[in-house]
C-alpha cells in the first residue's frame, strides 16, 4: 500500500570518464506517488533530489474500500478524547476541509484564530489548512539550483515539515493536547479498543491493531492517507481551473489580478505560490513552491503560549534540529509556503492566525517594508521572530523589500485586483461559502 515510502533502489553505478576507480552510490526516492526523484546526496536522512518535484508527475491509484473506512474515520468524532472532535472538526469538508473557527465556541468566547480542540478553551497553537490537494505536497527533499549557493528545503507536511507523509501525520492531531488530546498511542489503543473503532479495522488491519498500538497508528494512518489522497480532495472545480480548460473566461479585474501576481515587479506572488496559466495541467497550478519562507507575519497574542514573551514558534529549524540537518538555526522563522487554491474561505491567515482577512494579508505584504509599526507596534521589528533570528527573514523578495518611505509595490486597486483573482480560486462547490470580501479601508493609516 505505501509502497512509495519506503522504496529506494540503490544500485551503484560506475562513473564513465573517470578511470573505472570511481562509483557513485545512486538511488531513487518516491516523493509522492508515482513521481521518482534521483537522489545527488543526503542531508542527514533527507534525500537531495536531482530535480525539482513536478506534481503533475503524481498518480493516485484509489483502493475505495481503504477511501470509504478512510473516510469513516476522517468523520469519527470518538477519536478524540473526551469524544466530540473529529478529523472533520478542523478539516470541515462544507469548508474546503479548512476550519470554522466559530465551531464550538462557547457564549461570549473567542476564537484566537486557529480551531478549538476536544477539550473547553483548549485551542490549537497553529492555524489549520485546508487539506484539499493536500496529496500533491512532496515529502522533505533538498535542490540546490545551478546558481544558489547551497541546497534548500521543500516538502514535507505541516508549517514547519515536521511529518513527512500523510500516514505518519495522524498522529500529530491525535496526540496533541490542544487538539485530539490521547495521552499517548498506549491510551489511544485502550480507548478505541473499548469503544470499537480498533475492532473495526481488524477486518483489513489484522487482530494486531487490537494489542500494539504502533500497528493501530499505522492503520489510522494508512487509511486516513487514502481518503485525502483520494479525487473527492482534488476537485479542480474553480473558475480558475474553467480557464485552464479554456471553458470560461476570467472576469477583467481577475484578469489584472493575475496578471499582478505573477509580474516579478508588482506582486511577485508566483515566485513563492506557483502558477502556470499556459499548461492545462491544474496540478501545475497549486499556488505553492512546497518551498519555505521567513515573512514575519505579526505575532498573535491571543494563542496561549505567547503570553510568554520568551517563547517563539521559530517553525522549521524545530525540524531541521530533529533531523540533525548541518546549521539548523538558518531554517529558523521559515514555515512552509501553502497553496493558496479556496483561501478566500479562511477566517484567519498565516501559519499563526495573527491576520484575518485577505485585505490584511495583501495590506502585510504590501506595507510590512514601508509601514512596519502598522504590523509589529512601536516594540520589535517582526515580533513573532526572535531577535538574533531577524537576519533570516526575507527582506529582498518584492513587494517585502521595501524601507520606511519608499514607495508601495502595490496600490489599493491593484489589491483589489489581486483579491478578485484569489476569489476566483474558490472550487465550485463552496463559492457560497466565501467570507465576504472586505471593502478597502476608508483612508489609509
Ligand atoms: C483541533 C483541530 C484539528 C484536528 C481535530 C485535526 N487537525 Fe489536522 N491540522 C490542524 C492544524 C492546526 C494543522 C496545522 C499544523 C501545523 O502546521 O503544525 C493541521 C494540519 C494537518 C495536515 C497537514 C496539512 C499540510 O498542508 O501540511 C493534515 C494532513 C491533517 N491536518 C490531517 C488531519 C487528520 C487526518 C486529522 C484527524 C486524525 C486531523 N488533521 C485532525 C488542526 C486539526
Ligand atoms: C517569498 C515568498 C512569497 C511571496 C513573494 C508571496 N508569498 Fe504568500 N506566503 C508565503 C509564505 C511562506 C506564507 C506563509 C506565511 C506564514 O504562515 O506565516 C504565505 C502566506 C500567504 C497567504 C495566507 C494563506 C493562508 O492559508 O493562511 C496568502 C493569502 C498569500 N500568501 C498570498 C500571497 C500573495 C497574494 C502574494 C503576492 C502579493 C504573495 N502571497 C507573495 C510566501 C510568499
Amino acid at each position: 500500500m505505501i509502497r512509495w515510502l519506503v522504496r529506494a533502489l540503490a544500485p551503484v553505478v560506475a562513473l564513465a570518464g573517470m578511470g573505472g576507480a570511481l562509483a557513485a552510490p545512486q538511488s531513487m526516492v518516491w516523493l509522492a506517488p508515482g513521481a521518482q526523484a534521483r537522489v545527488v546526496a543526503r542531508v542527514g536522512p533527507t534525500p537531495q533530489a536531482a530535480a525539482r518535484y513536478d506534481p503533475a508527475q503524481a498518480r493516485f491509484a484509489a483502493d475505495a474500500r481503504l477511501v470509504a473506512l478512510g473516510r469513516e474515520l476522517f468523520h469519527d468524532a470518538r477519536l478524540s478524547d473526551p469524544p466530540g472532535t473529529a478529523c472533520a472538526s478542523c478539516h470541515n469538508p462544507g469548508r474546503a476541509f479548512g476550519p470554522d473557527l466559530r465551531r464550538g465556541l462557547q457564549a461570549g468566547e473567542r476564537s484566537p484564530g486557529t480551531a478549538l480542540g476536544s477539550r473547553p478553551g483548549h485551542f490549537g497553537t497553529r492555524s489549520a489548512p485546508s487539506l484539499l490537494y493536500v496529496r500533491y505536497v512532496p515529502r522533505r527533499y533538498f535542490y540546490q539550483d545551478d546558481d544558489a549557493p547551497a541546497p534548500v528545503v521543500f516538502g514535507g507536511l505541516m508549517a514547519d515539515g515536521s511529518a513527512d507523509t500523510l500516514a505518519e501525520q495522524v498522529r500529530a492531531p491525535l496526540l496533541n493536547p490542544d487538539e485530539m488530546n490521547n495521552r499517548n498511542p498506549a491510551h489511544l489503543l485502550q480507548r478505541l479498543r473499548a469503544n470499537g473503532v480498533a475492532q473495526s479495522l481488524v477486518g483489513t488491519f489484522g487482530p494486531a491493531v487490537r494489542s500494539r498500538p504502533e500497528a493501530l497508528l499505522r492503520a489510522l494512518g494508512t487509511a486516513l492517507a487514502a481518503y485525502l489522497q483520494s479525487d473527492e480532495l482534488a476537485p479542480f472545480s474553480s473558475r480558475f481551473d474553467q480557464h485552464l480548460r479554456g471553458q470560461a473566461a476570467l472576469t477583467e479585474a481577475e484578469r489584472r489580478g493575475l496578471a499582478l501576481f505573477k509580474n516579478p515587479d508588482k506582486g511577485n506572488c508566483a515566485s513563492c505560490h506557483s502558477v502556470s496559466d499556459t499548461a492545462s495541467r491544474p496540478e501545475r497550478s497549486l499556488f505553492t513552491d512546497f518551498g519555505y519562507e521567513a515573512l514575519a507575519a505579526p505575532r498573535n497574542r491571543a494563542l496561549t503560549p505567547n503570553r510568554d514573551p520568551r517563547h517563539f514558534d521559530h517553525g522549521l529549524c524545530r525540524t531541521a534540529r530533529q533531523l540533525r540537518w548541518p546549521e539548523p538555526e538558518q531554517w529558523c522563522g521559515y514555515v512552509r509556503t501553502p497553496g493558496l487554491r479556496n483561501v478566500a474561505l479562511r477566517q484567519s491567515f498565516m501559519h499563526n492566525g495573527s491576520l484575518k482577512s485577505l485585505r490584511e494579508v495583501l495590506d502585510f505584504y504590501n506595507t510590512r517594508g514601508t509601514d512596519p509599526r502598522r504590523w509589529y507596534g512601536n516594540g520589535a521589528l517582526f515580533d513573532d521572530v526572535a531577535p538574533r533570528f531577524h537576519g533570516n527573514v526575507n527582506v529582498n523578495s518584492p513587494p517585502i523589500n521595501r524601507r520606511p518611505g519608499m514607495p508601495e509595490a502595490l496600490s489599493d486597486a491593484e489589491i483589489n485586483d489581486l483579491i478578485a483573482f484569489l476569489r476566483s480560486l474558490t472550487d465550485a462547490r463552496y463559492v457560497g461559502a466565501m467570507s465576504p470580501e472586505q471593502p478597502p479601508p476608508a483612508q489609509k493609516r
